[in-house]
């Protein structure tokens, strides 16, 4: 997988020489750099950015530097587009949406209030899994195709449904953002030139620029690459993972006994099918206490009897 990675900071990569990613590089897994946006400025002052149009606080980063760089590195030739900015405008999880209409809605379940007859409800009037949008991350990017990514606080969640279809990708583009953001424009230009955009925020909180933000999703995407984990297996189980992603169940270690708190005798018994119920029982209840929502979009047909009694 090439990446690249376009920021007034590119130093603040460089901890991806580190750990596993710097092995991943080092196996010829993913090949990334990291490129100073104000390369391609002009100007003595080398500058990025400009006051708002319609005015307000802060600056905003220009739409000619940002796309000097990215035509060279997507190898595009400066066009006149017919395009306008949407407000709607957001990341390309269109088309890989649950339908709200179609899924039981939980915004009004408090954790106080989810008992385990939300399972059953939830289940009952979520979608079938023919209906239902891909949540197993089926691969929807074709390898050949960028993906040109902006985090971006106002743009939908990244989720691991995200990371799943982009771990597929053979290149991808992060352009951070700094400051109070990016002209809206460069987005829209973009899309109308046929590359796959996608802005993403990763959670409802602001940070200072984008370069948190695209180091999280790059952490997410990656670690699903084929060979990047030492053990494949650990992913397979993980929370937010699979048809049925349900918050994962509570690890332990040895010893059984830790300054007066035991582990679960259950899982000391030795019986696998045991252990088995006990984690996905833990997993059911853990979901519908602190994540109602993740709830509302099981797929029915992959949950067995013995999940509604939970
Ligand atoms: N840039 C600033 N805050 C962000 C957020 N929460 N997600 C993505 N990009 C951001």
């Amino acid at each position: 997988m090439k990446i690249d990675i376009v920021s007034v900071f590119p130093e603040y990569f460089d901890v991806l020489n580190l750990s596993l990613f710097g092995k991943a590089q080092a196996k010829g897994l993913v090949e990334v750099k990291a490129h100073n946006l104000r390369d391609w400025t002009h100007d003595v002052h080398h500058s990025v950015d400009d006051t708002p149009v319609g005015g307000g606080a802060g600056m905003v980063m220009k739409p000619e530097v940002w796309a000097e760089c990215l035509d060279d590195l997507l190898g595009l030739e400066p066009t006149v587009v017919e395009a306008t900015v949407n407000a709607a405008d957001t990341a390309g999880t269109a088309g890989t949406e649950v339908p709200t209409s179609d899924v039981a809605t939980m915004a009004d379940v408090t954790t106080e209030d989810a008992s385990p007859d939300i399972i059953a409800t939830a289940v009952d009037a979520a979608p079938s899994s023919d209906e239902s949008a891909d949540v197993s991350g089926t691969p929807a990017v074709p390898a050949d195709r960028p993906v040109l990514i902006f985090p971006n606080p106002s743009a939908p969640l990244f989720t691991q449904r995200d990371a799943t279809e982009l771990s597929h990708a053979g290149h991808l583009l992060f352009g951070c953002g700094r400051y109070e953001g990016y002209d809206a424009r460069i987005p829209a230009y973009y899309r109308a030139q046929g590359v796959d955009v996608r802005e993403y925020s990763i959670g409802d909180y602001v940070l200072n620029g984008g370069e948190v933000a695209v180091s999280v999703m790059l952490e997410a995407i990656t670690r699903l690459l084929p060979g990047f984990m030492g053990n494949a297996e650990s992913i397979v189980e993980e929370s937010y993972t699979g048809e049925n992603a349900l918050l994962e169940h509570r690890q332990y270690t040895k010893p059984a006994e830790w300054r007066g708190i035991r582990v679960p005798d259950i899982l000391l018994s030795g019986d696998h099918g045991k252990v088995d119920r006990f984690r996905r029982d833990e997993a059911l209840e853990r979901t519908n206490g602190l994540r109602p929502d993740l709830i509302a979009q099981l797929d029915c047909k992959a949950l067995d009897k013995a999940d509604r009694k939970t």
